[in-house]
């Protein structure tokens, strides 16, 4: 018998812990030959490493690594999303524990405030900043003056920055000042630039979504680590297809 599938935990309970539901569930889903471990396909019984063995489900990798942390932080207004400052002013490192080390996924500007996602995972870092995955996220803006059908019509169809056209975003006007802007591009300080260019400067910024991931009930300053479903969900969001 290979000696490290004999050694190792059980699958279907590695599964478990990672929010695929109860032991005999998971081992439904292994045996409908839904699990692969090490890129083929998983036998009932199967034990597997989970420092070094890389299982999927549904052909989407399981973030099993030990250690791995996801937190879900409402960044505060005022706040700094760089892990440090020259300047000593707050940032989102100081609202999260400060082992094991983490970083923040991309960035929001001190004065945007909402959800931003700080984790020790450089892979789904990776993932979720690069452009090519076109990881949507959403914003509540918060406009001077109220946009005309054109100006809402315009910041959809994408306009000229600086730094070259934006993409279409998805624009929803809420209120006659407040929209909610969903774009999937990272650009510096994208969504004020875009209403600026549309004669709208921001007076208000707020992140309400990160790919599959909300929180309408997180208060400002606070944190949270993300639930087994939701890790799950960014994992199903940034797969290679
Ligand atoms: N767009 C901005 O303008 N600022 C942010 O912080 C995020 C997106």
């Amino acid at each position: 018998m290979n000696h490290q599938i004999s050694q190792g935990e059980r699958l279907q309970k590695v599964l478990a812990r990672h929010g695929f539901g109860s032991r005999r569930a998971c081992e439904d889903l292994i045996a409908a030959g839904r699990v692969s471990v090490g890129g083929k396909v998983a036998e009932l019984g199967r034990r597997v490493d989970v420092a070094c063995d890389e299982v999927a489900v549904d052909d989407v990798v399981v973030g099993v690594r030990p250690g791995l942390v996801h937190y879900l932080l409402n960044k505060p207004l005022g706040v700094i999303s760089t892990a440090h400052d020259p300047q000593g002013r707050r940032t989102v490192l100081d609202f999260v524990p400060s082992e094991p080390r983490v970083f923040p996924v991309g960035r929001l500007d001190s004065d945007t405030e909402g959800l931003l996602l700080l984790t020790n995972d450089g892979e789904m870092t990776h993932r979720l900043t690069h452009p090519s995955f076109g990881v949507e996220k959403e914003y509540l803006a918060q406009l001077r003056g109220y946009p005309s059908r054109s100006a809402l019509n315009r910041l959809r169809q994408g306009v000229c920055l600086t730094d070259g056209l934006s993409a279409p975003a998805r624009v929803v006007q809420v209120e006659p000042n407040l929209v909610k802007i969903t774009i999937h591009e990272g650009r510096n300080r994208q969504v004020r630039r875009m209403c600026e260019a549309v004669g709208h400067p921001v007076l208000r910024l707020v992140r309400t979504r990160i790919g599959p991931l909300v929180d309408r009930s997180l208060p400002p300053g606070e944190w949270r680590e993300l639930s087994p479903t939701e890790t799950r969900s960014l994992e199903v969001a940034v797969a290679v297809r």
